[in-house]
């Protein structure tokens, strides 16, 4: 999804800017532009990679201000013109925007000017100098074109005819101010972007600006009232968000899952061994009669698993939803519903605004974050954190199996809380779930011969599997349509038979997911039937469930944590799936891996 840089105060501004926008690459983008402000405003676009737009950049291009963009279209074709930086007709204000403009059309009308791009971002720039025009002052023409603004907007905006300014403005889009050693200040969507000059931040809230100088960052909101805030530590290790030598984000990340499983047993679990959470937390689910899980994605699958667990283990009734579906079509709720927002990012502009509803209605949330201080984590009540470390690839993987651990854990809380009696001691299980994982994971080339063997050159897969094997089926289809573009489908085998089943041919590969004993025979027959119409079944199973003959077996883990196994060789054949057909892995096309647009 788009992402924005921006800087004010150093020579080699554009060279960090320039690094900046390829940290931000990760998030998914179709085009990217830079604007510098020197003797005059020289602004850069390109469609395609950042290389694209070094490539366009003269070695004589400097600047001690400039603002960057990454874009990920929405209003209008990936193009040279559609891509940020936008200008005003003479070229006095230059500017940057993620987010969508609601009423760009209204206020299009208002402006007698010609318009260059289909973007909803160039009416901002235009109306600035209007109100420019009419109020002989930069930061009062800034906050009144704000304010007449109605969307959602991250803004980096630069003044031609001053040096000394950078201008910012947010409202339901993530923008961070970076504070530097006195001599310079950045601005970035992302702290990852800006991670190389500065780990100090100063959090953003809706309806500010900040007038960024080398020296300050002056908070203001729209009415132009001065406000203070203290700058925090940004926790990311800048060697986290590095490939190593990996050849892929996906690779590396699929492989730390052991890794994240033992860290995230390290939070929750005090010295006693027993699960320790927040009273906060406690607090929270104490009160609920029924949980909302929220999330869209890769998280909308781990929190099918989540449902599972929590009315298996704690006994609450848990319903799993959409969050673009949620936000307008809310089900009737209970008398004490909980919501539990979960989100790898914490920005997914579809889970925000179910939060913002949520809030209004006077209901609690929690979110499950992998990122702390992230929108979804510091609107919510409370916040559980994913400790996965950063996620790159947009294909998510770790964040997953980090977010079914989380949320078992919290199933434990509650059950322990509430008296109930519970089948297993969850955390030397999510152990041995973690050295499993690192024998998975140290076999990957079988799984790389079944994506050769199944799913090389295959137009249509499916998944299918009963229970929670069904859920995971969700997220292995997802993985494979994500990264390897063969069409897929997840189902439950049953219902295959009702509709589905027609698209059987000769040949179509169909994976079945089974580690669940109480549907081990059901499954089973639905394999049979697939294969008497001419499937090609490829079977990964789990000891106790497992047949001599199936393609690969598990080791046993307790069925209700199977997920978090059977996961890996799915994730793994959509790996290695699309490295044989020749997709760019890390950065699927279209996708983006922070979605911060509704
Ligand atoms: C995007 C990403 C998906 C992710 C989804 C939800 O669509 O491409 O991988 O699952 O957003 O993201 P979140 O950060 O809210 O978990």
């Amino acid at each position: 999804m788009c992402g924005i840089v921006g800087m004010i105060g150093q020579v080699g501004t554009k060279e960090i800017l320039l690094k900046g926008l390829e940290k931000l690459e990760y998030r998914g983008y179709d085009s990217a532009g830079i604007a510098l402000v020197g003797e005059n405003v020289r602004t850069f676009k390109e469609v395609g990679r950042i290389q694209a737009l070094r490539d366009i950049v003269p070695a004589d291009a400097e600047g001690t201000i400039g603002i960057g963009h990454t874009r990920w279209a929405t209003h209008g074709v990936p193009s040279v013109p559609n891509a940020h930086p936008h200008q005003s007709t003479t070229g006095r204000f230059t500017l940057v925007h993620n987010g969508v403009i609601e009423n760009d059309e209204q206020l299009k009308a208002t402006l007698d000017v010609p318009f260059l791009s289909e973007t909803d971002t160039e009416v901002i720039v235009q109306l600035m100098e209007k109100h420019f025009v009419e109020l002989g002052d930069v930061e009062a023409a800034f906050r009144k074109t704000l304010s007449d603004l109605h969307g959602s907007y991250a803004i980096a905006m630069i003044d031609s005819e001053d040096q000394e300014r950078l201008y910012i403005g947010k409202n339901k889009s993530p923008l961070l101010v970076g504070l530097g050693d006195g001599t310079f200040n950045v601005v970035a969507s992302d702290a990852m972007a800006m991670l190389q000059v500065t780990d100090q931040y100063l959090e953003l809230h809706d309806g500010e600006i900040v007038i960024l100088t080398r020296e300050a960052a002056t908070i203001k909101t729209l009415d132009g009232e001065v406000l203070e805030r203290a700058p925090y530590t940004a926790e990311i290790d800048a060697s986290d968000i590095e490939k190593g030598t990996y050849a892929h984000y996906m690779l590396k990340e699929m492989d730390e899952q052991p890794a994240v499983i033992r860290n995230i047993i390290q939070h929750y679990q005090n010295e006693n061994g027993d699960i320790e959470l927040t009273e906060g937390v406690r607090e929270l689910v104490s009160e609920a009669d029924r949980i909302y899980i929220v999330a869209c994605g890769t998280s909308y699958n781990a929190g099918l698993v989540g449902k599972d667990i929590l009315e298996r283990i704690a006994g609450i009734p848990t319903e799993v939803h959409v969050s673009s579906e949620f936000g307008y079509n809310m089900p009737l709720l209970s008398e004490h519903p909980l919501f539990v927002f979960l989100s790898q990012s914490g920005e997914t502009a579809d889970s925000r605004a179910v939060l913002v509803e949520v809030k209004k209605r006077g209901y609690k949330a929690l979110t499950m974050t992998n990122v702390p201080g992230s929108t979804l984590s510091r609107e919510a009540n409370e916040t559980m954190l994913l400790h996965a470390g950063p996620e790159i690839a947009v294909a998510s993987t770790k964040a997953y199996t980090a977010q079914i651990a989380v949320l078992a854990i919290l199933a434990y809380d509650i059950a322990r809380a509430t008296g109930k009696e519970l089948p297993f001691d969850l955390m030397p299980e999510l152990a041995r779930v973690a050295t499993i994982m690192d024998s998975i994971m140290a076999q990957k080339e079988l799984f790389e011969d079944l994506a050769e063997r199944y799913l090389k050159t295959t137009p249509n897969t499916f998944f299918i599997g009963r229970g929670l094997d069904a859920s995971v089926c969700l997220e292995g289809a997802l993985k494979v349509k994500e990264i390897s573009y063969i069409q897929a489908e997840g189902y439950p085998g049953g219902e295959l038979k009702h509709g589905s089943i027609a698209l059987i041919e000769d040949g179509t590969p169909v994976i079945a997911l089974i580690s669940q004993p109480k549907t081990n025979l059901n499954i089973r027959g639905n394999v049979k039937e697939v294969v008497a119409r001419g499937a090609n079944a490829c079977i990964i199973s789990m000891q106790g469930v497992e047949h001599e003959n199936d393609d690969f077996i598990l080791p046993h883990v307790e069925p209700l944590l199977a997920p978090l196994i059977n996961v890996l060789p799915v994730q793994l054949m959509a790996y290695y799936a699309a490295l044989a057909r020749g997709c760019d892995v890390d950065k699927p096309r279209n996708l983006a891996k922070s979605v911060t647009v509704e």
